[in-house]
C-alpha cells in the first residue's frame, strides 16, 4: 500500500470513443497542494471528471487509488463519501433542493449519521461568514439564479462543510472579482488549516495561489503531463506561456 493519498497510474480516458488523456501519472500526498495548468482543451477538467467517476468519461487503462484503495471502478457517490470533492468549472443549477439541504444530505450520506439541524445551521453560519455570503443563500435552490461568482463561492462553501481529504478545484477563481478572489483564498486557507486536506488546483490565473504553499505544479498538454516542477514554474508560465511545452 502506498503512502500517497491519490495515486494515478498510467491513466487513459476516453470521451465518446476519443482518447483525451494519455498515460497520466500523478501522485498527491496527504495535505499537499498541487497545481494543474495547461492550455485550453488540454484535458484538465477531463482529469477531474475521470478521478471523480463521471460516467461520460471512460477509463480505458490504468488506475486511480485513493487512501490506499483502488477506486477506479467506484461510483461518484462512493468516491465522495471516501473524501474526494470536485468543484466544477461550470457548476450546475439544481432546482428543487436548497444549497443548505444539499450540503446536509451530502454530509449525512458521508457520515451515515443524522445531523441535528441546530448543529448544522451553526456550522453553515460560520462557513458562510468565512466566504462573506449572505445567510439567505443557504435557503435558495442550489445555484439557481446564482451569479457566476456566487456559484464558485457556493462550491467553496461545500468544500468547507464537507471537509474532504482531497479537494479538486476546477477554475474556482475564474470570473471572480478581486475581492471575491481574496475571499475564496481565505476559504481555501481555512480548509487547509481546519481540515489539513490536500488540494489539486486547476487554474489559469495564479492570484488564488499567492497565499498558498504549493508543493508541485504539473503542466498538461494534449492530454499528457509534460512537466512537473515546483512553484517557480508558475512564474515561468505566466511570463512565457505554454509555447515551449507544445
Ligand atoms: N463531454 C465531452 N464531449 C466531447 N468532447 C469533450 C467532452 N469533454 C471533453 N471533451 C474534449 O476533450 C478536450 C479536453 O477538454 P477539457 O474540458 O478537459 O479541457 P481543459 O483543459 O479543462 O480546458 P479549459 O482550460 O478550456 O477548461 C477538449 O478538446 C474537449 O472538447
Ligand atoms: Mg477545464
Amino acid at each position: 500500500m502506498s503512502a500517497s493519498l491519490l495515486e494515478i497510474k498510467d491513466l487513459c480516458v476516453n470521451v465518446d470513443e476519443k482518447e483525451i488523456l494519455h498515460d497520466i501519472n500523478l501522485s498527491v500526498n496527504p495535505g499537499e497542494v498541487h497545481v494543474l495548468m495547461g492550455p485550453n482543451g488540454a484535458g484538465k477538467s477531463t482529469l477531474g471528471f475521470a478521478i471523480m467517476g463521471n460516467p461520460r468519461y471512460t477509463i480505458t487503462n490504468g488506475s486511480v487509488c485513493f487512501d490506499g484503495e483502488d477506486i477506479t471502478e467506484e461510483s461518484t457517490d462512493k468516491k465522495a463519501n471516501k473524501g474526494i470533492y470536485l468543484s466544477f468549472q461550470n457548476p450546475i443549477e439544481v432546482p428543487g433542493i436548497s444549497l443548505g439541504n444539499f450540503i446536509r444530505n451530502a454530509l449525512e450520506r458521508k457520515t451515515e449519521k443524522k445531523i441535528r439541524l441546530w448543529d448544522f445551521k451553526k456550522k453553515m453560519k460560520s462557513a458562510l461568514e468565512v466566504l462573506q455570503m449572505n445567510p439567505e443563500y443557504a435557503d435558495r435552490d442550489l445555484n439557481v439564479g446564482f451569479s457566476g461568482g456566487e456559484k464558485k463561492k457556493a462550491e467553496i462553501l461545500q468544500m468547507l462543510m464537507l471537509k474532504p481529504k482531497l479537494a479538486i478545484l476546477d477554475e474556482t477563481d475564474s470570473g471572480l472579482d478581486v475581492d471575491a478572489v481574496k475571499t475564496v483564498s481565505i476559504g481555501i486557507e481555512e480548509y487547509k488549516k481546519e481540515v489539513g486536506g490536500a488540494l489539486l488546483i486547476i487554474t489559469h490565473s495564479t492570484r488564488i495561489l499567492d497565499a498558498l504553499d504549493v508543493d508541485k505544479v504539473h503542466v498538461l498538454v494534449d492530454g499528457k503531463i509534460v512537466t512537473t516542477s515546483d512553484k517557480s514554474l508558475i512564474e515561468d508560465i505566466n511570463e512565457n506561456g505554454f509555447e515551449r511545452f507544445l
